[in-house]
């Protein structure tokens, strides 16, 4: 394990809040805007989430996402690994990697490509508006489980 990879562990807690955002466990209507090419659902503004660091988000379906700032680009990814189902969001970020912290698998974020067996795992696109960054979600099937 290179030395200058942060873990997950080692960051603060990280409170993600934004006075345009609100809560979304309860309305589905209440947080998700439509864009040109999906409907954009807020995570936390742009501040709270530090360079070189990963943010375990919930979609209102319940399948998770993990969201990393790599060098003030942020990209979106699923969260469960496809290995054993260990959450990334537990793990190290280094580049533009992402290493489960299980058993090492390392996954690129920008295309979602494992880079250590054959295995891919899905992307999602990350706009920033209005300081807050949002996922991208194309499919609504993957809010709500239609
Ligand atoms: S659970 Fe992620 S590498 Fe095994």
């Amino acid at each position: 394990m290179r030395n200058d990879k942060l873990k997950h562990s080692d960051i603060d807690l990280v409170f993600c809040y934004h006075s345009s955002m609100q809560s979304f466990d309860t309305d589905q209507n209440n947080t998700i805007k439509p864009s040109e090419s999906g409907s954009l659902l807020p995570v936390c503004p742009v501040d709270a989430l530090a360079r070189g660091t990963l943010h375990r988000f919930i979609l209102p379906n319940s399948d998770e996402l993990v969201i990393c700032n790599i060098d003030g680009e942020f990209y979106a990814i699923d969260n469960l690994c496809p290995h054993q189902g260990a959450p990334l969001s537990d793990g190290a970020v280094f580049d533009h990697v992402v290493e489960c912290n299980r058993h090492g698998w390392q996954f690129d974020v920008r295309t979602g490509n494992c880079l250590t067996v054959l295995e891919r795992i899905k992307t999602f696109q990350v706009r920033v508006v209005d300081g807050v960054i949002n996922v991208v979600m194309e499919n609504q099937q993957d809010l709500f489980d239609l």
